[in-house]
């Protein structure tokens, strides 16, 4: 079935994509700033189908730095170290500081969370239903975690975490869906919950210690090699689809 025509002016266009208020985007277009398919255009009143899938991706750039049309915004992060994901972060800097402002300014949220010190594959979207159903306990969305143990992990422990513990904030006992040593101190595990804390907790519960904690994978979407690490990237259709993935 063909898409319903979405027809919008430049000025709505650079509005929706976080380019500042309307005023703001049309004089971006005045100033000759705005390119739309390598073209300036000087009329922000000029319209653009941005339903047309026979020219996407639809790209513009502004000062001279290149954009690609989004009608919502989904991205992904490499998370380095050190970066809390609150927005008003109070000890170490914001995961948002990373992010480009029209990105921030379209108000993109990051789904879940990872703690300050773990590194690796975070999502951030401006589609509040999506978030929705990534985070909620509900959808169990599967989460791959690369863990660095404090002490050589036994394969008691491991069958602890496989069987279930129990953490100090429910009597339901938690456990893994899949957990591999990979090396003497270093463990695969996949979780469907999103617990605070878990994955630190359930080693804790297991008379272990995390040292170092990275996910790698959301769904079937995995943190791509070539993504550095503080870089993010806007999600392709096919992983946006691999990433809401039970398997
Ligand atoms: N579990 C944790 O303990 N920390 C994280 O950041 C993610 C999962």
């Amino acid at each position: 079935m063909p898409r319903p025509k979405n027809i919008i002016s430049i000025e709505q266009l650079l509005f929706s994509q976080g380019f500042g208020t309307r005023k703001r985007c049309r004089v971006l277009v005045i100033e000759g700033l705005v390119q739309i398919n390598g073209e300036t255009v000087n009329d922000s009143s000029l319209t653009i189908d941005v339903s047309d899938e026979s020219a996407w991706p639809l790209t513009f750039s502004v000062n001279g730095e290149a954009w690609e049309y989004h009608a919502k915004a989904y991205l992904m992060l490499n998370k380095p170290a050190g970066y809390e994901c609150s927005q008003k972060a109070k000890s170490h800097p914001s995961v948002y500081t990373l992010l480009p402002s029209p990105l921030r300014l379209r108000d993109v949220q990051s789904v879940g969370r990872l703690d300050q010190d773990t590194t690796g594959l975070l999502l951030f979207s401006d589609d509040g239903q999506f978030i929705h159903q990534m985070a909620s306990p509900k959808h169990h969305v599967p989460k791959v975690y690369e863990i660095t143990t404090s002490s050589p992990i036994s394969d008691q422990q491991i069958r602890r975490l496989l069987d279930g513990v129990v953490l100090d904030d429910s009597p339901t006992p938690v456990r893994a869906l899949a957990c591999e040593r990979t090396a003497p101190s270093h463990l695969k595990m996949t979780l469907a919950q999103g617990k605070y804390h878990q994955v630190k907790r359930m080693l804790s519960a297991v008379d272990n210690h995390v040292a170092a904690l990275h996910r790698s994978q959301i769904g079937n979407l995995v943190l791509p090699s070539n993504l550095g690490t503080g870089e993010w990237r806007f999600l392709t259709v096919t992983e946006l689809l691999a990433a809401s993935s039970r398997q």
